[in-house]
């Protein structure tokens, strides 16, 4: 089941999110076989130019059709009917089938002269195609190329505090095009954000074309000039970042960098690229699934950033496979690695990620950070308490701040979140001891962050569904803490508090968080 994880991603549940029929079939005849594999290629739905290509291993007894659908060189069976030439076949995932396989893709079409002509029903889209008549080989991922000898790639010096900036995948999944971008540079500027740390403008996937005849990679046409918009995006005191992946294919399915790896570090370089996101995708069809072997493909790409002289901050993406944050994430160049699958921009994914995170906090330094996916502050899923939180619960962790949402229509509350400077400050102090759970009363959770200055950030969080009251001793602070008035700071109220007894005590509301950062007088 390992491969499922990086395939629950946003694009292909909107793809893929329910069915609907229409239309009618007219009849056709003088069919032939109908038995082998095929290639149904359909225009990918962001209208970028791109092609979508589903294979299917078919076979047809009397008037029915029996078979596989196969994608990311993953099956899901087919049932249907051929009827003088007319086709019907449903996906038939197993209940328990993960990701997108577990949802009902309709195909309905024509047979006919062994033309295949089929009608894609996914979601509220229906896309139209042709098929033709495949290899069983092309339906497979290709063979592995050899991997390096591992080393230990040098450190680049990047990423000294945990990286600020944003990313396209969260709001606008494939249907980021370079007007978008731009906007969001510009945004970012307007609102305020670059001036309190935020400075990576980061493009996601489904830029991809494929490559030209030398084998450089090309942006497809929502990308007319990608150095041109680097240097817009620098124009504005930024830097910009882009998405590829160690695969044959991205997770959404469009050109990785298989076979192309160097190649491609010289290509974004070239570009003025100062960030890479390297998604595992479809690599993990090629290769295993162990640490040396992980260690080796991002080592591979690790190398490639630093022969090109230019500095990149290199973000690995791996979903948290084996253990990447005990080393070799480290090794292999990486400035920061996902340590968990996707974030949904709902409370229960958030909390979920986020509380999971304490554990291994201990193994970030700078330069190299857990990285538990990127923000969804204002995206509209949770309440500002839960953004709240969100924010509050990155910052203890010294988690990178990559926005996901839409920069030119944030709302003052928004604003307030994601620019929190006292937070921020917490994230981005000198980072030198991890944040602890120094208690844990049923849902109120209480975590503490030495800071460089000798004070410490608390946070009072309520994971729980009900206004709950915390109590914050005097005993759950380091020894330093123990007499005396202590200065609080209450970083979300912007109000200084004082706390002389052995108890604070704070209303905290439902899934909010109280954020104290505490210093002895
Ligand atoms: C994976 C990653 C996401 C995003 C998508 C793009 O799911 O984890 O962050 O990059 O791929 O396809």
């Amino acid at each position: 089941m390992k491969q499922f994880i990086s395939r629950s991603c946003a694009m292909i549940s909107m793809l893929l999110a329910g069915i609907v029929l229409s239309g009618s079939i007219p009849a056709a005849s003088a069919q032939s076989s109908l038995n082998g594999y095929w290639d149904l290629r359909t225009p990918n739905p962001s209208g970028d130019g791109t092609v979508l290509h589903t294979y299917f291993h078919l076979q047809e007894s009397s008037n029915t059709v029996v078979g596989q659908l196969i994608r990311w060189y993953h099956t899901v069976p087919v049932g249907g009917t051929l009827d003088h030439g007319t086709i019907h076949f449903v996906t038939q995932p197993p209940a328990t089938a993960p990701g997108w396989e577990h949802r009902s893709i309709v195909f309905e079409g024509i047979f006919s002269d062994n033309k295949l002509t089929l009608d894609m029903h996914a979601g509220d889209r229906v896309t139209h195609g042709v098929a033709t008549q495949v290899t069983e080989e092309a339906t497979q991922p290709p063979k592995p190329l050899p991997l390096p000898a591992l080393h230990d790639v040098p450190d680049n010096g990047l990423a000294r505090t945990p990286p600020m900036g944003w990313n396209s995948w969260n709001k606008f999944a494939n249907k980021i095009d370079d007007a978008a971008v731009r906007a969001m540079a510009d945004a970012m500027v307007s609102s305020g954000m670059s001036k309190v740390g935020y400075v990576y403008i980061n493009i996601d996937d489904t830029w991809e074309l494929g490559r030209d005849a030398k084998g450089n990679i090309v942006a497809n046409k929502k990308f007319p000039d990608m150095k041109a918009l680097a240097d817009y995006v620098h124009s504005k005191g930024l830097k910009i970042g882009i998405y590829s992946s160690p695969g044959p294919k991205t997770c959404a399915y469009y050109e990785g960098s298989f076979g192309h790896v160097q190649q491609d570090a010289a290509t974004y370089a070239a570009w003025g690229i100062d960030y890479l996101k390297y998604d595992l995708c479809t690599d993990l069809d090629v290769y295993k699934d162990d640490a040396p072997t992980l260690q080796a493909i991002y080592q591979e790409m690790g190398d490639a950033l630093q022969s090109i002289h230019r500095p990149i901050v290199y973000s690995l993406c791996e979903y948290g496979r084996a253990n990447v944050w005990t080393g070799w994430g480290e090794k292999s160049g990486g400035n920061l690695w996902r340590t968990t699958g996707d974030i949904e921009d709902r409370w229960e994914s958030m909390d979920k990620i986020g509380f999971s995170q304490i554990k291994i906090a201990s193994y970030v330094k700078p330069g190299h950070w857990n990285d538990p996916d990127m923000l969804e502050i204002g995206n509209g899923g949770m309440t500002a308490d839960e953004y709240r939180t969100h924010m509050s619960l990155w910052s203890m962790l010294a988690a990178p701040l990559i926005a996901g949402n839409d920069l030119r229509t944030m709302t003052d509350e928004t604003k307030s979140i994601l620019m929190n400077t006292e937070v921020i400050a917490i994230d981005q102090d000198l980072h030198f001891r991890p944040v602890t759970e120094v208690s844990h009363d049923g849902n109120i959770e209480v975590l503490l962050r030495p800071l460089s200055d000798g004070s410490v950030a608390v946070g009072l969080f309520n994971r729980g569904a009900e206004t709950t009251t915390a109590n914050l001793k005097r005993s759950m602070l380091p020894s330093a803490f123990s007499n005396g008035t202590l200065h609080m700071r209450d970083l979300w109220r912007h109000a200084d508090l004082a706390m002389g007894g052995d108890v604070y005590t704070a209303s905290v509301p439902k899934h909010g968080v109280v954020m104290l950062r505490i210093s002895a007088q």
